[in-house]
């Protein structure tokens, strides 16, 4: 039976670039869903950039543009990760869409007509500078409980205790400084803890999905069980808070002025806007294909770090929106790196950029990756050894080499045709078991054994090669033996044969080697399906390189400016201390830029004019390219290191350096000008 089938990944921030956790899990669903698809079912995938929230606003106004261009810069460079990865997704939409405006709407008022909206009046913490009530994270202070200072807004990160942001001792707001003051709202809350809900919940985790199967994974069920209680009387679920005061960038709620919904309620909208979206452009009618009493499934690939946001809030906002609900939720631990958690800061991970630009194939990475997938909820481990080891000896040393080995014979002596000699059904059966077994293994996700399948059926195929001997059937075969012909051209063809197979079961992992196999080796058509695996080639071309074994060297790359960076760490924090006449060298002063504009030559650079005061201007370049729009500085006040000794570069002479705080992290780089205060003048100087 074919079915058709929604899939989502979660749907990044875009204020920042992905990293390889990202990365992972888009392997993880696009694996999948290529799976999925060479079983003949019709598969949607798309995804979107989660565009809304206050960190996307102050980050966008801290670098002076609009949150939109903000969004921009990111959804920019999302292909060239996508597409880098063979991450096919169909669509990629983002939640700052009319699509999504208008079934935030719609799902809204259905919500509020089946009474689980309520307004309330609330107490929160507003910082008096920036005019704008504070989220926990943006508010810090002394835990209440264990006096710890610099603890965050909701819960200690010393003593591990949580508690309202109102209790906090001295609090201080981490925007501007100021004393934040209580002040009352209104807001909205979804009615979570009705008992509609509850037993709406309880009642769908329970039940299976439309295939009959589990919808949550154990684990997941466990976690999840724990926050629902047995009973409506145990429950633990609290009313949702989905509204949040202006300035926000979000989707304005229709019937409440100046109020916005809060990111998480319009994020996971996202996945069914972008598939409206789509829909709109190939013409399908998207309310009619995700109607409730249709047969489509719904399935989400997420981390484990937004289970409550997808099998809590989101099946119920669905149900009681009058839609259909999600069929699986497939939930996915974190990356570590040899064992340690990522952190950017401490230059730990692995950015996905660098690895493409270090020309390391992106198969490589999603064998290992599918080399470690399950379908439980377990992190996912990158070790270098480990990884060699994966490309080398499996890739090549097993996988590939079956055809650069068997090829030869085949083209010299047969003139590239196979014959099995009668025997096709036997070798049918063979490959048909591996078959039914692998796509199984897919389809539950179980990628890891899958590629033990796969890789003890190559193991095979060797060795049955290898006793067969067909150097010395050669040898003879040369002398004029002519059973000694036929033996090599049988072994040789069902060694063939079983190679087709295992590129085949490979095919949702390395769906670059499989087209190039398919197109160049076997001259066959390409996309494939797991029945093509059934049909026994009957000629090939000459062997020519499939994939390259990892070099080393150029591999460790991948790590090592982590290394570096942890270098610079260290020397920051062991650095000398300097005196007061030291720091008086330095003439800092107050400068506008006047002009700014882009050096056409340099993917880094912008060049800029400044005022430093009594008609006095310096040119200056500046690696903020990335950061900032020319346009955008015009008019800036920054400041100027002014007698720095001036520089010859490529592109002209720098006399000069501005100011800017940036982030060490090189994975996601954030840099801001420093602005001295609007009321300074050019030429004042900084002591
Ligand atoms: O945690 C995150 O990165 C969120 N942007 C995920 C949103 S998933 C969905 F709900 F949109
Ligand atoms: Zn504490």
């Amino acid at each position: 039976m074919h079915r058709t089938i929604f899939v989502t990944t979660a749907l990044p921030y875009s204020n920042g670039s992905f990293h390889i956790g990202h990365i992972m899990e888009y392997i993880q669903a696009d694996i999948w869903v290529r799976s999925m698809r060479m079983s003949g079912h019709k598969v949607y995938f798309v995804s979107a950039d989660d565009a809304h929230g206050a960190p996307i606003m102050l980050k966008a106004e801290a670098m002076g543009i609009t949150p939109k261009e903000l969004t921009n810069i990111y959804s920019k460079e999302r292909p060239i990760y996508l597409n880098g990865f063979h991450i096919k997704f169909d669509h990629w939409h983002s939640t700052d869409s009319k699509e999504n405006t208008l079934l935030s709407h719609q799902i809204y008022k259905k919500l509020k007509e089946n009474n689980l909206i309520e307004r309330r009046i609330i107490q929160q913490l507003y910082d008096p500078v920036k005019q704008m009530f504070l989220a926990d994270r943006y508010i810090k202070g002394t835990c209440p409980k264990c006096k710890s200072d610099n603890q965050y807004g909701d819960s200690c990160e010393e003593c591990g205790s949580t508690y309202n942001p109102t209790e906090l001792i001295n609090p201080h707001s981490t925007i501007t400084g100021a004393k934040p003051l209580l002040r009352s709202s209104e807001h909205l809350f979804f009615k979570l803890s009705d008992s509609r809900c509850i037993n709406f919940l309880r009642n769908w985790i329970e039940t299976k999905n439309i295939n009959n199967k589990k919808k949550l994974q154990d684990e997941v069920i466990a976690k999840i069980s724990e926050w629902l209680g047995k009973d409506e009387k145990n429950s633990k679920l609290e009313d949702w808070d989905i509204s949040r005061d202006a300035p926000y960038f979000g989707i304005e709620i229709p019937d409440f002025k100046g109020k916005y919904f809060y990111v998480w309620l319009d994020a996971p909208i996202g996945y069914l806007s972008s598939l409206k979206s789509y829909c709109e452009l190939q013409d399908i009618n998207f309310e009619e294909l995700l109607d409730k009493n249709n047969s489509v499934e719904q399935v989400h690939f997420i981390g484990k770090d937004i289970i409550y946001f997808h099998t809590l809030f989101w099946p119920a906002m669905l149900h009681f929106s009058d839609r259909k609900t999600p069929d699986s939720v497939y939930v996915h631990g974190f990356v570590t790196i040899d064992g340690k958690k990522m952190s950017k800061s401490r230059g730990t991970g692995i950015s996905p950029l660098k690895y493409l630009d270090l020309g390391l194939n992106p198969e490589w990475l999603r064998y290992y990756f599918a080399s470690k997938l399950n379908s439980r909820v377990e992190d996912i481990d990158i070790n270098k050894g480990d990884f060699i080891s994966k490309v080398n000896s499996d890739l090549i040393g097993k996988y590939i080499n079956i055809a650069s080995r068997t090829a030869p014979f085949i083209t010299n002596f047969f003139d590239g045709k196979l014959n099995f000699y009668n025997k096709n059904e036997s070798l049918i059966s063979e490959i048909k078991f591996k078959i039914d077994l692998i796509s199984q293994l897919f389809e539950n996700r179980e990628y890891n054994k899958a590629i033990r399948e796969v890789m003890s059926y190559a193991d095979y195929t060797n060795q049955v090669f290898d006793i067969s001997k067909p150097w010395e059937m050669a040898k003879k075969a040369k002398s004029g033996d002519s059973s000694s012909m036929k033996d090599l051209h049988e072994i040789c063809s069902f060694t063939i044969g079983r190679f087709k197979a295992i590129s085949v079961m490979l095919a949702p992992i390395l769906p670059e080697t499989a087209l190039y196999i398919c197109l160049n080796f076997f001259q066959i058509e390409y996309p494939l399906n797991w029945n093509d695996a059934l049909i026994l080639p009957q000629k090939i071309k000459p062997f020519k390189h499939m994939m390259s074994r990892i070099d080393e060297k150029i591999f460790s790359k991948l790590f090592e400016q982590n290394h570096k960076e942890k270098e610079n760490m260290d020397l920051v924090t062991n650095k000398e201390f300097i005196n007061i006449e030291d720091f008086a060298r330095l003439d800092l002063v107050v400068a506008k830029i006047v002009r700014c504009e882009n050096v056409e030559q340099s993917d880094k650079l912008l060049r800029l004019t400044l005022d430093y005061g009594e008609e006095n201007y310096k040119n200056v370049f500046s690696g903020i390219k990335k950061y900032y729009n020319p346009d955008d500085l015009i008019g800036k006040l920054v400041i100027l290191v002014s007698n720095l000794k001036p520089r010859k570069m490529r592109f002209g002479i720098s006399e000069g350096m501005v100011l800017a705080a940036s982030s060490k992290d090189e994975i996601s780089k954030e840099i801001y000008l420093i602005e001295p205060p609007e009321f300074t003048k050019p030429g004042m100087r900084i002591t």
